[in-house]
């Protein structure tokens, strides 16, 4: 089918007043051959443990906020599949991760999170300092003693980015930078190590992780199932890209109706439904602009500009597109970390299997918002965690993005089944705006290949 006509993202960018940051301008246009792709990637229990054995064990992951970890002996014990990480902030104040496994009898040394002077088993005692090394042992003349001087925690990589911790259990693994390609590049204007956690939600959802991530690569599904957003999101225009084999984005334009519905939707209304009544009326204030002469991604740029004014000083905020302001600028490290780009609410997310079920997983959804730099850093949110069967409407301080969210959710568990239930045992991909769907299965393959 021929594609209509209709305005790119980098046209929409055109529009701007300000100049166009590298990281928007870069277009990729990834050439990824349209194939279809086997359903026992997401179903068979093989293929998970395969995940267990050469893909966990071997990528970057986010493990947790810098700020959970930020006092010597603060720890915090991060799970993936059978893997337990125990991430420490030493006397010396280094970030390290050990596996969370006692060299005695193999008990996990912590749960959950806390603070430490030292690093004791529950069970018989035996102690570590907070860097690792061996301490002690009650009845020690039941151990040689040079054996015991050499239980060093072993450790994994740990390092930071973006305010994140990022581990890698592998020690002969890349560095991050190396792994996430152009990342740091392109976040380097938008600080997100600068923000605080507004809000944070672990929720439990019925499926594949991958199911869960691959509702959220994709814009196309907007159309179906979030029909409330077609006035101010731009789906249909939105941008995907490729950047390696670890990282690929999508920038989807807020503040225009989806092509294909444009016709419904004045500017006002498309306005209104980002800002709230009367955005409209106070963008023609600040701009000067007559209401035939503004479009709707300026008028919602400038009511956001004013607002980020409480945060952001006058010379920065002048460099600031109205694409910042509102576009979902949403990236992917692989295989499971995907944080936002821009300077409003960044949103950023995670997907886990839940422990070593294969068809369950623990999403989280973060929100990182700036704060005057003349004040002290708003304590990070505490987590809300919402099981299997509860709503993501139960978490209000999600808004109106609760409801959003459930959408999402509830085709979730309903993808696993069909993907079961399937006939064919195939599934088929869009070829430009589910293109990311096939580049992480390419890379996943290419971890899942390297172990057989
Ligand atoms: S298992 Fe940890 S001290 Fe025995
Ligand atoms: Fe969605």
């Amino acid at each position: 089918m021929n594609k209509p006509e209709f305005p790119s993202y980098q046209d929409l960018l055109d529009e701007e007043a300000v100049s166009i940051p590298e990281a928007l301008r870069s277009d990729t246009r990834p050439d990824i051959a349209s194939n279809v792709i086997a359903t026992d990637v997401w179903t068979d229990r093989g293929v998970f443990e395969k995940e267990v054995e050469h893909l966990w064990p071997k990528v970057w992951q986010m493990a947790c906020r810098e700020t959970a970890l930020q006092k010597a002996g603060d720890y915090l014990v991060y799970d993936i599949t059978r893997y337990s990480i125990l991430l420490v902030r030493t006397e010396s104040g280094e970030l390290k991760g050990f596996h969370n496994s006692c060299l005695h009898r193999g008990r996990a040394l912590k749960s959950g999170k806390g603070t430490s002077r030292e690093l004791r088993c529950p069970y018989h005692g035996f102690c570590w300092h907070l860097d690792g090394r061996f301490k002690e042992a009650y009845c020690d003349w039941e151990f040689d003693e040079a054996n015991l001087a050499e239980l060093t925690l072993p450790e994994v990589q740990v390092t930071t980015w973006g305010g994140w911790v990022m581990i890698n259990l592998d020690p002969e693994a890349p560095p991050f930078e190396e792994y996430a390609s152009v990342l740091s590049e392109h976040f380097q204007r938008w600080t997100p190590e600068e923000r605080y956690v507004s809000l944070h939600v672990e929720k439990k959802i019925h499926c594949n992780w991958k199911i869960a991530m691959e509702a959220f690569i994709e814009s196309y599904h907007a159309i179906q199932t979030h029909p409330q957003i077609l006035s101010f999101t731009g789906g249909d225009n939105s941008q995907y890209d490729v950047f390696g084999d670890h990282l690929s984005r999508t920038i989807t334009a807020q503040g225009i109706p989806n092509p294909g519905q444009a016709d419904r939707y004045s500017v006002q209304e498309s306005v209104e439904a980002m800002t709230g009544p009367g955005g409209f009326e106070q963008a023609l204030q600040l701009t000067g602009l007559g209401a035939d002469a503004i479009s709707s991604r300026q008028a919602i740029g400038a009511v956001r500009k004013e607002q980020f004014a409480e945060f952001m000083d006058p010379e920065r905020l002048a460099t600031v597109t109205d694409a910042e302001t509102m576009d979902s600028i949403l990236y992917l490290v692989f295989p499971n970390f995907a944080p936002w780009g821009g300077f409003q609410s960044q949103i950023t997310y995670r997907y886990r299997p839940d422990g070593m079920n294969a068809d369950g997983c623990i999403m989280d959804i973060y929100l990182l918002d700036a704060y005057p730099s003349d004040q002290p850093r708003p304590p990070d949110a505490q987590t809300i965690r919402l099981g299997y069967e509860q709503k993501y409407a139960e978490a209000d301080a999600l808004g109106l993005l609760g409801a959003l969210f459930d959408q999402d959710a509830n085709n979730l568990p309903e993808v696993q089944k069909g993907l079961m239930a399937s006939k064919t045992g195939r599934v088929i991909t869009a070829s430009y705006q589910e293109l990311r769907i096939r580049h992480f299965h390419e890379t996943l393959a290419t971890y899942l290949q390297a172990g057989d």
